[in-house]
């Protein structure tokens, strides 16, 4: 039985693809503490909506925290160790996100990961993510671990080319997916996010992806 999970209630695993599993409620226990941790880096540094090479601004608010983040403007895609909007380094990752990520990832057969950043999204209602993978890490052998607070969304995943079917599933609060492995590459993102009301985010979602980037 893990850490993080309750005594009572074993965690439902819904596997999306082969290296890819959804943890339902997995974070439940901690997400007050999660959410009170990315008020506190979002003081150091501030969400933001950045720009896309093609010239575009991301509808998710995006910030980091860890040894580098992950960071779009007109030269493209990278992680970089300072943050471009305060020119200092990114706030560390606190221990909890590290405890809870490290706990997802062995559930779902990945016992040594180390992530060295969070990307750290924001939704407000009519947000969305278009289809991606997340390939801008050094090396794929390491998972993403997703955590999803606050507000539902519609998360989708499909293979590893873009045109491959994809398959959607509600992400409630609390729900973690892991993909790694034969996945690790899947193409995946978020449908435009519906307007609501959470308990513990009001009119927002979080989503919380640990990557080992280095
Ligand atoms: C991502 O693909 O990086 C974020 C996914 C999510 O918000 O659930
Ligand atoms: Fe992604």
């Amino acid at each position: 039985m893990s850490l993080f999970s309750d005594a009572a209630r074993p965690v439902e695993r819904i596997q999306l693809a082969p290296g890819a599993l959804l943890l339902r409620g997995f974070a439940d226990a901690q997400a007050a503490e999660l959410l009170r941790e990315v008020e506190a880096l979002s003081k150091v540094s501030p969400f933001r909506h950045l720009e896309t090479p093609g010239g575009f601004t991301m509808s998710v608010a995006m910030t980091n925290c860890g040894a580098v983040g992950w960071v779009s403007d007109r030269s493209g895609y990278r992680y970089q160790a300072l943050d471009p909007l305060t020119g200092q380094a990114w706030p560390p990752m606190p221990a909890a996100f590290l405890a809870l990520a490290q706990a997802a990832a062995a559930e779902a057969g990945f016992p040594a990961f180390t992530p060295d950043v969070a990307l750290v999204n924001r939704y407000a209602p009519g947000a969305s993510l278009s289809s991606h993978r997340d390939g801008d890490e050094r090396n794929h052998e390491h998972p993403i671990v997703s955590v999803s607070l606050g507000l539902p969304a519609s998360f989708f995943f499909g293979g590893l080319e873009r045109s491959d079917p994809v398959t959607s599933y509600r992400l409630d609060s609390g729900d973690v997916v892991v993909w790694g492995g034969p996945a690790r590459l899947a193409y995946h993102g978020v449908r435009k996010l519906k307007d609501g009301e959470h308990t513990l985010t009001g009119r927002t979602r979080i989503n919380l992806t640990f990557r080992k980037a280095l």
